[in-house]
């Protein structure tokens, strides 16, 4: 009797410390790759504010369709003229730019590879 609860004892004092010890190992694993996956996927967030600043050929920042794209390369590129894309940095440019482009494939690849992040919600 005396050496099955020693057996017992022993037993669930094994069981308790492994399982300790593999919910820590758990955690850590948890918790590295949240941070190496976070780290590859940082996107900028603008707010509205911060967008109106950039208003110029210098710097030119707009947003079509809640996304925000760095228009002042593209400026002196386009070719419907410097004064279309000039007239929507530091704003909202979804209206104007789908009202003149629409949803053709051609436009919406120029535009993404000025992506810059997203509009804050
Ligand atoms: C926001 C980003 C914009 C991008 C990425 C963009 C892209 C382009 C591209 C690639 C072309 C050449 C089309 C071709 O060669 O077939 C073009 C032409 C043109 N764009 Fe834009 N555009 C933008 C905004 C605007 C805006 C806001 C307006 C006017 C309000 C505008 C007016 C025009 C006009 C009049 C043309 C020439 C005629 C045409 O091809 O439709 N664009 N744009």
């Amino acid at each position: 009797m005396k050496k099955f609860l020693i057996a017992t004892f022993l037993f669930s004092f094994i069981a308790a410390g492994c399982a300790g010890q593999s919910s820590t190992t758990n955690n850590n694993q948890a918790s590295g790759q949240k941070a190496s996956g976070g780290n590859s996927e940082q996107v900028k967030v603008y707010t509205m504010s911060e967008i109106a600043l950039a208003n110029s050929a210098e710097n030119c920042l707009s947003v079509v369709n809640s996304k925000v794209y760095n228009l002042t390369e593209w400026i002196k590129k386009h070719p419907g003229g410097q004064k279309a894309i000039l007239g929507i940095c530091g704003q909202d440019g979804t209206e104007a730019f789908t009202k003149q482009h629409g949803g053709g494939a051609k436009f919406v690849q120029t535009l993404s590879g000025f992506y810059a992040g997203e509009l804050a919600k």
